[in-house]
C-alpha cells in the first residue's frame, strides 16, 4: 500500500521527483561531478556535440524507466 505522503512527495515507484529529473537533464547537458569522487561527467560538447533540452529530457526519461 502506498502512503499518501510518499505519493505527494513524488517518491512512488515510476514517479521520480521533478527536481531529480531536472538535475539529471542538467548533468547530461553540462556535465559535472558530485557522486563519483573527482571524476566528472564531461559536458555534452566534449562528448561529441551539444545536447538539446528536449533530447536530454528524452534520454533521462529512458534512463529512469529502466
Ligand atoms: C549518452 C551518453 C551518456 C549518458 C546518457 C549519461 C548519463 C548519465 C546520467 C543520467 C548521470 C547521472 C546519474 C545520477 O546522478 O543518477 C551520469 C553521471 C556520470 N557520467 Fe554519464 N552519461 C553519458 C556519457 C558519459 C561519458 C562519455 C562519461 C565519461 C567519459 C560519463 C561519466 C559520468 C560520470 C563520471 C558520472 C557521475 C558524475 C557525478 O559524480 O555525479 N558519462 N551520466
Amino acid at each position: 500500500m502506498c502512503s499518501a505522503s510518499a505519493m505527494t512527495a513524488g517518491v512512488a515507484y515510476g514517479e521520480p521527483e521533478p527536481s531529480a529529473v531536472d538535475a539529471r537533464e542538467h548533468k547530461l547537458r553540462l556535465g559535472g561531478k558530485a557522486h563519483w569522487g573527482d571524476t566528472p561527467m564531461p559536458p555534452a560538447a566534449e562528448r561529441g556535440g551539444p545536447l538539446s533540452a528536449q533530447d536530454a529530457h528524452t534520454l533521462v526519461q529512458w534512463v529512469l524507466s529502466q
